[in-house]
């Protein structure tokens, strides 16, 4: 199998796993669920649950306690998504290929959407005891999950993020944090997640965080990158939505050229660290390599 054949293979397993984890649209709530799943099963690159498995992999990982941990992770993104599409944040209007939450379901409900889909991903992990011998692993899972996804994560840095639009002193420094956080940490949570539960060991732990941060970092230069360069339909969300908000990004400051450069320092860095592991990185390398050419 070539490299896409295995891709497919993979994600196709990742799409099974998410949705044995998804709720019924049944009961008085059931408008609710159909939001949270809406969004869901838009589709997605389900990057963030693959980085997870193969990181779990490259340790030795062989159990069943990783799925629901990559169920969650994608519940927590996807809410992300829902929330930054809200006309209180980037108010854009498709996602994924089709119409966003809010502009089917109205904005209360992407909004509840988003806190539905946080709390069934906790629940969702927690799962994770009931399939496991390791429980402190587990544990040990969880609360990076929380913690990469919270003010100190993803959420820190959508905060910082928002409050920088229109400002016309954002340097690289800032965006640095900012990148770092509000797309970093989930990166770097999902292989942390998958090293965790295979039994790494705090050091190698540390290096993949590393390693994930700064794919992480390019994986959100190169979100930039293609928000100029690509379009609506390709990217199957609105092309020229940094331009619309007044966002100070990699591109507006450093240009495309430039940016693409640093996509491929921190790629190529990232790459560099998997050789440190005894583990096959082989997948995972190419995988880091795809994204610098990624298009969508
Ligand atoms: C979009 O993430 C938000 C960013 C961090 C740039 P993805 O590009 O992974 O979105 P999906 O999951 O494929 O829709
Ligand atoms: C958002 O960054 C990252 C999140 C944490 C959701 P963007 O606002 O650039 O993501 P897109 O371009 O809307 O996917
Ligand atoms: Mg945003
Ligand atoms: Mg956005
Ligand atoms: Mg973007």
């Amino acid at each position: 199998m070539n490299f896409k054949q295995t891709m497919e293979m993979k994600i196709g397993q990742i799409e099974s796993c998410i949705r044995q984890y998804l709720p019924e649209e049944c009961g008085e709530q059931s408008r609710l669920i159909e939001a949270m799943n809406y969004s869901i099963l838009a589709g997605g690159k389900r990057l963030r649950p693959l980085l997870m498995s193969e990181a779990y992999r490259l340790f030795g990982g062989c159990g069943k306690e990783i799925e629901p941990f990559m169920a969650a992770m994608e519940m927590i993104h996807t809410y992300s998504l829902v929330h930054d599409d809200l006309p209180a944040m980037d108010n854009d209007e498709f996602r994924r290929g089709r119409k966003t939450t809010h502009i089917v379901f109205g904005e209360a409900m992407g909004i509840l959407a988003g806190d539905g889909l946080l709390n069934l991903a906790v629940e969702t992990a927690m799962c994770a005891f009931d399939m496991t011998q390791f429980p402190d692993r587990t544990a040990n899972a969880l609360r990076t999950l929380m913690h990469k996804s919270g003010l100190y994560g993803m959420i820190g840095g959508q905060s910082v993020d928002v409050l920088a639009e229109g400002q016309s002193d954002v340097t690289i420094e800032t965006l640095d944090f900012i990148y770092a956080l509000k797309t970093g940490a989930l990166i770097e949570a999902s292989m942390m997640i998958g090293a965790i539960l295979a039994g790494a060991s705090k050091p190698e732990v540390r290096e993949i965080e590393l390693a994930a941060g700064e794919i992480g970092r390019a994986f959100q230069i190169q979100d930039d990158i293609l928000d100029v360069v690509s379009t609506t339909q390709q990217l199957g969300k609105p092309a020229h939505s940094d331009e619309k908000n007044g966002k100070t990004t990699y591109v507006t400051l450093l240009g495309v050229e430039e940016a693409k450069r640093r996509v491929r320092t921190l790629s190529e860095r990232a790459a560099a660290r998997l050789d440190t592991f005894s583990g096959d990185a082989a997948f995972l390398k190419q995988l880091f390599y795809s994204l610098i050419k990624r298009e969508a």
